[in-house]
């Protein structure tokens, strides 16, 4: 089974059942932290970008649980020598024991001197699932649903430092995806949001709206 883990803001998991994939560790000073960084358990931690609220807890997870860190080398290289991780950047592929990840283009400042913002496909359970990061919209996420049949698309819908609902909605529509689940929305005032008027934009997907400390088995 492939489940769904959504600890709060853009932090989430995926767990096939044998490989576990944490994504944006931002736990201590989330107001929608479902879950202690020292609970979680993990085998590799996908960053996005270094904005605080997307690197999070991520070194002392890394260190705790001997997982490896992947990202661009600007931000993998922040655990230094101590921690495991492998390095990419946009349009690479890499083949992991769990499936593939590839790092795709988002528009929004790095957080790091030198670095870029991304964007992950992943291929696990023999599913397709497509995690924005922080992003406006763009165009170019046709050629990231071409390539790859979507069946979940993670979109941030906060507003104010990403899409809003509008631009989101707009995003499955371009990306194809068959599902969706809103995050980065309702942490704070600033990106406060109705989920359900999300949901009503959207065309021809599914959304899913999982609450901080939920689950999704995404073999459904
Ligand atoms: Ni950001
Ligand atoms: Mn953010």
């Amino acid at each position: 089974m492939l489940t769904f883990n959504y600890y709060g803001h853009a932090c989430f998991r995926l767990d096939d059942g044998k490989y576990k994939l944490l994504f944006d560790p931002f736990l201590t000073g989330n107001p929608q932290a479902s879950i202690k960084p020292d609970d979680i358990e993990t085998d590799y931690i996908f960053v996005t970008h270094a904005h605080a609220d997307h690197v999070g807890d991520g070194y002392d997870i890394l260190k705790r649980t001997g997982a490896t860190a992947v990202g661009i080398p600007e931000i993998t290289d922040f655990g230094g020598e101590n921690v495991k991780s492998i390095n990419m950047n946009l349009g690479g592929t890499l083949q992991l024991p769990f499936g593939f990840a590839r790092m795709v283009q988002a528009l929004h400042s790095a957080g790091i001197a030198g670095g870029v913002a991304c964007g992950y496909v992943i291929g696990i359970g023999g599913k397709v699932i497509y995690f924005a990061g922080d992003t406006a919209l763009f165009g170019d996420m046709k050629f990231i649903g071409e390539r790859d049949q979507i069946d979940y698309a993670i979109l941030p819908i906060g507003g104010h430092y990403t899409m809003d609902i509008v631009d989101a909605a707009k995003a499955v529509e371009i990306l194809g995806a068959k599902n969706v689940i809103p995050v980065h929305y309702n942490t704070w005032d600033i990106i406060k949001q109705n989920p359900e008027e999300f949901k009503a934009l959207v065309k021809n997907a599914k959304v899913h709206i999982v609450k901080p400390g939920g689950t999704l088995n995404l073999d459904a």
